[in-house]
């Protein structure tokens, strides 16, 4: 059963149905201020940081699911409805929610008065737009009431849900004209308040949750919206909101036009108040006049909308399969995005308030995101580089309105540094920006321990050379890339946490995992420093590389498969010896991905262990079989049940992996069948048992082992939407930024005939076409660059500001 449909032109997922298995949620904003909304106008928003200024409120696991949003109420006549359905939830005789690029659009209708509400941030705003359109399409004139609603959030999101003795007494509005101020904690130590504003005088108001709704009723029942009229309530303490009530004279035919908007000011310490206790409202002023008549909202929509243009513009294909087409166009970028700018923190499955930025994350975010804005990548990169040591080793996360590493989340993941190597070649290959490596980037955020970016990746190099095992493979630290494999932790204690918990000393855990990063992105390591004329610290480097392929060799394989791992005392982890847990993704992308023993048939036995052990319907799993009891050497991951998280379900994040060894070893079918399997535009008949976004992708899908196989969760940010892009665009389509130019290197069904990608790539555009007459998977016949012949793949770096015409014959 489907919710609803793709409208490509549009860019946009049509929900047709409100009652989706799960919210389908959107993200608006783009740069320091941001909204999540669902397909019923559930969510909230915050600046820039989602725990610390969250200016409204939501409570998670609510029942229902998704109680709480930016609401409107209309009464026409006897019958009071919602734009979103929620909260009123009367039935609707037209409801759709269009999820755009950065906006929501709702369009509903009852009893003949037709609602549009548009909802989004404008480029570079402090305040979110609602732009409500009601049209009377009867031939009755209409008198119509509109009460808003939202909830306040007193600005600390954690604090806001759990320190109630304090909070019910803090909380302080203002109300001038038609709009109200939140300005709780303003006198004191906060020099920024929210506002909530409507461009038309209001009939009345309210700003105390309890006087609008009566203590004991619903969201869907508020006693004002019943009695027709707001009682100007002013919040002292308790739970302040804000609700405008509007009275809307409609004849026949008439339509009304309103911009309702919530607006976040920061103000100098000495420009806070305008007489005593009453706060400057200059600049919410300024903010509200920028907005203020409908043709300058349309104007900001329609700059948002050439916005993704130019971004989504940066690489776009023409398929046969339009499902493919809208994924790596449209979706696939859009959450890309999405990713970057939340990493872990604000969905409807992470509650804002447990993560911030993550070391690894963010790193591998970037792989998806910097083409789009590589300016900002730059950035992030110096960014998460800062909250490095001098060792190697680094914060595993850091609070994105402090820039600071957050030691209360721990370190000691030992695969953390590696993948900076990862992100910051990403960007060097996407915009030939070398100067990044010289860029002086502080240790630990202290200015005076800094050294140029260069430094921090040789850290990270040599972090895991300088932290071997016995085997001599890299030691594990707190867990590798899989938070849940916690080989030295020992927990007993049900309050303690797998990730933070003092780990036990004298270990001599191992990961095969790691050994197979360190020799992907080892040697990117090397070839970076042979780029830049450090022949001698790339030779250096190469004797490590080797060192490891070699212990991988010897210490690393099974027979059929490559291990996963060596626990605290040694023994094998991820082998055919163990009853459970016999083989692991892990290590088999990222060993095979280096071809560690490819000549030897290495890679090819894995990848096939891999196709006969972990794959099932609806994507490959992370372990088989799944732990059934719990290992108190292994830690978290024996925790789940079996099939679910890290412990057997399908972690839609490596599964990537596994399609890019696959395009090495030539295997363009396979390669496709595993991306297909769980890109979300697939999937959109199955919604009803994936239960998620069929636009997105998500963390995790339960596997074959589990209660419900193919039932999916934690939609949104997951490492899985940029390595989904990374797999399909530079691997199975092929086209991948070198330091010299574009690789062109096709792995695709036998059954296609080809495909089309137009690619900007430093400041020039690669139009390229590809053919496959002898349907094959890899392999290129002749290239011909704006008609020449061109000897190799690599298509050097043309002229900048033009079109360029590239025919590739496969063969
Ligand atoms: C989550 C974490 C990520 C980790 C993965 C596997 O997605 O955000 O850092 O690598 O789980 O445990
Ligand atoms: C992994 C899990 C994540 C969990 C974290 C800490 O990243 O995927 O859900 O929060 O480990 O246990």
């Amino acid at each position: 059963m489907n919710y609803g449909h793709f409208d490509d032109k549009n860019r946009e997922y049509v929900i047709t149905n409100p009652k989706t298995p799960y919210p389908w949620i959107n993200y608006l904003g783009n740069d320091d201020f941001f909204s999540l909304t669902s397909n019923t106008a559930g969510g909230y928003t915050f600046y820039k940081d989602a725990k610390f200024r969250r200016l409204t409120r939501y409570r998670y696991n609510n029942i229902p699911i998704d109680n709480g949003g930016k609401y409107f109420y209309i009464k026409d006549g006897g019958t009071t409805w919602s734009p979103g359905w929620k909260p009123v939830k009367t039935e609707l005789d037209h409801y759709e929610c269009r999820h755009g690029m950065s906006y929501t659009k709702f369009k509903s209708s009852k009893n003949e008065l037709e609602a549009e509400v548009v909802q989004f941030i404008p480029i570079g705003f402090w305040g979110e737009i609602q732009k409500v359109s009601l049209k009377n399409t009867s031939s009755v004139k209409k008198d119509i009431k509109l009460f808003s609603f939202i909830e306040w959030c007193l600005w600390n999101a954690e604090d806001d849900m759990t320190n109630f003795q304090r909070n019910f007494s803090t909380g302080e509005v203002e109300v001038k004209d038609s709009v109200i101020y939140h300005k709780t904690e303003f006198k004191e130590r906060r020099n920024h308040y929210a506002f909530y504003s409507v461009n038309e005088t209001i009939q009345g108001f309210d700003t105390d949750r309890e006087t609008f709704l009566g203590l004991y009723n619903d969201l869907d029942k508020p006693d004002v919206v019943g009695e027709g009229h707001s009682k100007n309530s002013l919040a002292h303490g308790w739970s302040p909101i804000a609700s405008h009530y509007l009275e809307i004279e409609l004849p026949p035919g008439a339509e009304k036009e309103l911009i309702f908007m919530l607006g976040y000011v920061e103000v100098e310490k000495d420009q806070k108040w305008e007489s005593k206790l009453v706060i400057n409202k200059q600049p919410a002023q300024k903010m509200i006049s920028a907005f203020d008549t409908t043709e300058k909202v349309d104007r900001a929509l329609e700059e948002l909308r050439i916005y993704w243009d130019n971004l989504l513009g940066k690489v776009s294909i023409k398929s046969k399969d339009p499902r493919l087409d809208r994924m790596v166009n449209i979706w696939n970028q859009y959450q890309c995005m999405v990713t970057f700018n939340m990493s872990r923190s604000a969905s409807f499955f992470e509650s804002g308030i447990g993560r911030g930025m993550g070391f690894r994350d963010s790193n591998q975010d970037l792989i998806g995101f910097v083409h789009q804005i590589p300016e900002r990548a730059r950035e992030r990169i110096v960014d998460i580089a800062s909250t490095q040591f001098e060792d190697g080793s680094c914060y595993h996360q850091y609070q994105p309105l402090t820039k600071k590493g957050n030691a209360a989340v721990g370190g000691n993941f030992n695969d953390d540094p590696l993948w900076l190597i990862l992100s910051t070649t990403a960007y060097i290959k996407e915009t030939g920006d070398y100067s990044l490596l010289e860029e002086m980037v502080p240790f630990d955020n202290d200015a005076s321990r800094a050294k140029p970016h260069f430094e921090h990746l040789k850290a990270s190099f040599y972090h895991v050379v300088e932290n071997l095992g016995p085997h001599k493979l890299p030691l594990i630290g707190r867990a590798d890339w899989n938070d849940c494999l916690n080989l030295n932790c020992f927990s007993e204690d049900p309050n303690e946490s797998f990730q933070t918990t003092e780990n036990e000393k004298g270990g001599v855990a191992e990961s095969l995992m790691i050994a197979g990063l360190f020799v992907v992105y080892g040697k990117e390591h090397v070839k970076l420093c042979r780029q830049i004329g450090k022949d001698k610290e790339a030779d250096e480097a190469q004797l490590y590389v080797e060192a490891m392929i070699d212990a991988v060799e010897e210490h690393g394989w099974d027979g059929e498969w490559y291990l996963r791992a060596y626990d605290h005392f040694g023994k094998k982890i991820g082998t055919s010896e163990n009853e459970e847990g016999k083989i692991f993704i892990e290590s088999q992308g990222w060993c095979s991905m280096a071809e560690i023993g490819k000549d030897k048939g290495m890679v090819e036995k894995s990848l096939n262990a891999v196709k006969e052990h972990l794959d099932c319907d609806y994507g490959i799993v992370l372990n088989y079989p799944a732990f059934t009891k719990y290992y108190i050497e292994y830690g978290e991951i024996s925790t789940y049940p079996a099939g679910y998280k890290e412990n057997g379900g399908i972690f839609c994040h490596n599964n990537p992996w596994i399609m890019i060894a696959e395009t090495q070893l030539g295997r363009g079918d396979r390669a496709f069948e595993y991306y297909s399997k769980i890109a979300p535009s697939y999937l959109e008949d199955l919604s009803e048992l994936h239960k998620v976004e069929p636009y997105v992708y998500c963390q995790m899908i339960a596997g074959k082992e589990a209660n419900k196989p193919g039932e999916a969760k934690n939609s949104w940010l997951s490492g899985t939407a940029s390595w989904n892009f990374y797999a399909i665009t530079q691997y199975i389509l092929g086209i991948r930024p070198d330091y010299q130019g574009l690789i062109i290197d096709p792995c695709i069904p036998k059954a296609w005939d080809g495909f089309r990608m137009i690619r900007t790539f430093r400041e020039a555009t690669y139009d390229i076409d590809i053919s496959n007459p002898d349907h094959v998977s890899k392999g290129i016949k002749q290239i011909f660059v704006n008609g020449n012949p061109l000897e190799g793949n690599l298509i050097p770096l043309l002229a900048k500001g033009k079109v360029h015409q590239i025919k590739v014959v496969m063969g």
